[in-house]
């Protein structure tokens, strides 16, 4: 089968955003208790925080980690988590009926982003809580001294202003499981003055109104366009929540489910525009894609799971290889939307619906979505460049034109390489993928991988996985050959 990627230095998407490398740490299961957090382990240090954890995370190098939730924001009252640990409440978690004791809170968060070189996207409650409770906040962490609550934070042993510059208003309120669910007026009145408080105590801030949390919410568009009309001068982006699984066991019709993702995006940044150009205004809202993955292994064992727990195993979904290959198109296409989805956060970081997973023997290992997560994170920086591409088709149940190839090349901020990543979804024949060098003068290939090999229900649980050199490749005057295995991730380098 053969591909083709033609690169235009001059047609180009945009400039990554850092940010779209982001992740989340939620109150729930054992993301933060036994996952980062166990003072107990043999690798944790004089914080309690694991270090075979820490240097699993500095792999992915994730610049913003979304905290503390998810459905657990809505219930959760942030001074519980500050102070001396044994006078902080234990309390009951009714987003994921488990039992929270807040030994590990904000500043233990602030300390550990700081570990992993990440900035903190911090949601505030607009579940229980409201204005009130997210401007003492922002007060406490942004405020450098001399009121209530940044003397308190000064107290509490951080004399320096954690300075949070991403502010997520609340969470998936469009979802009626969500603690305080609101309608798309309510809420959109609440976010537009809780952001408003939270730019009077530190103008430098941004905010991210919630957007609907899947494509298929009932209220999807109507919510986006009622949450806009009201807040659009007050908010910088709409979030997008998306979620996907292979329930009925249709490999292609599963790995075709980035073109999902791609119409949602297009779909809301469509949304976005309308209401710009509707009110003559000069300002973009941009997006933030700040929970996405692969999300079903573990429903049904969550089910069985007995309420009130502490740090209770749940979303503990253990990733298969086809799994990663979905989640290595996702991320080409979030590359592809780069002009507008300016932050996404890879949902969530360690043991709940993870890339590093520990287990109750104390080992912390990474599944099979760690590698193109890793791999797009640390090598798609810089600027996406129009993703020109062909290839043979096939149809499934739910879409009726799927390229068997995803591919998109990033030039690097010192414009003398190209990063080509690239899918193949064929599960049985290889492709040879033409990298059409276009308006650039390929110089060499400076690496190429290949993540292949695995069976699609192979897992990384019992033996780790790897990513293995790619040699199949040639270069010539116009451009670059390479085999892409069937089924797979793969990337290519090129000095130009
Ligand atoms: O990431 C797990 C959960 O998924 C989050 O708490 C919630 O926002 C979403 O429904």
């Amino acid at each position: 089968m053969k591909g083709n990627l033609t690169l235009d230095a001059h047609a180009t998407v945009g400039k990554v955003d850092p940010r779209l490398s982001g992740s989340f740490i939620e109150h729930v299961g054992r993301a933060v208790y036994h996952g980062i957090y166990q003072p107990d382990h043999p690798s944790a240090d004089a914080d309690g925080f694991r270090q075979d954890v820490i240097d699993l995370v500095k792999h992915l190098q994730v610049p913003i980690i979304r905290y503390p939730g998810g459905n657990f924001v809505s219930g959760f009252n942030w001074e519980d988590s500050v102070g001396p640990k044994d006078q902080r409440p234990r309390r009951l978690d009714l987003a994921w009926r488990s039992v929270e004791t807040n030994q590990f809170g904000l500043h233990e968060f602030e300390a550990w982003a700081k570990k992993v070189n990440a900035d903190t996207m911090m949601a505030v409650n607009l579940g229980t809580r409201g204005i009130d409770a997210a401007r003492n906040l922002i007060e406490y962490t942004n405020f450098p001294r001399g009121t209530y609550y940044s003397d308190l934070r000064r107290q509490n042993g951080a004399d320096q202003p954690f300075n949070i510059k991403t502010w997520c208003l609340g969470n998936e309120m469009d979802g009626p499981w969500q603690i305080g669910h609101k309608d798309a007026t309510d809420y959109g009145k609440l976010a537009n003055e809780t952001s408003k408080a939270l730019k009077w105590v530190d103008s430098s801030i941004e905010t991210v109104a919630c957007g609907s949390s899947a494509l298929d919410m009932p209220t999807f568009g109507q919510w986006e366009n009622t949450v806009l009309n009201i807040a659009y001068d007050n908010v910088d982006y709409l979030s997008l929540h998306r979620y996907y699984g292979n329930r009925d066991d249709d490999t292609p019709n599963y790995l075709a489910q980035n073109l999902d993702f791609d119409d949602f995006i297009s779909g809301v940044v469509a949304m976005c525009d309308a209401i710009k150009a509707r009110r003559h205004n000069k300002k973009q809202i941009n997006l933030s894609m700040d929970e996405w993955n692969v999300w079903y292994h573990s429903n049904q064992q969550d089910d069985e799971t007995a309420p009130w727990q502490e740090h209770p195993h749940l979303l503990e979904d253990i990733y298969n290889f086809e799994d990663a290959i979905l989640v290595g198109s996702l991320l080409i296409t979030l590359l592809k939307h780069a002009d507008r989805v300016k932050i996404a956060c890879l949902a969530q970081l360690v043991n709940v619906i993870a890339p590093i997973m520990t287990d109750d023997n104390g080992k912390a290992w990474a599944q099979s979505i760690f590698y193109p997560f890793m791999q797009a994170s640390t090598m798609g920086r810089g600027t996406v460049l129009t993703p020109n591409t062909s290839a043979e088709t096939y149809s499934t149940k739910e879409f009726h034109t799927v390229s068997y190839l995803d591919s998109i090349g990033v030039l690097n901020d010192a414009g003398n390489q190209v990063t080509v990543f690239a899918v193949n979804k064929s599960l049985d024949t290889p492709m040879q993928l033409h990298v059409d060098a276009g308006t650039f003068d390929f110089k060499q290939v400076t690496g190429a991988t290949q993540f292949a090999g695995y069976a699609p229900k192979q897992t990384a649980q019992d033996a780790a996985m790897h990513i293995a050199p790619n040699t199949k490749y040639t270069l010539d005057a116009t451009g670059l050959t390479i085999e892409l295995p069937p089924l797979s991730w793969n990337t290519v380098q090129i000095a130009v």
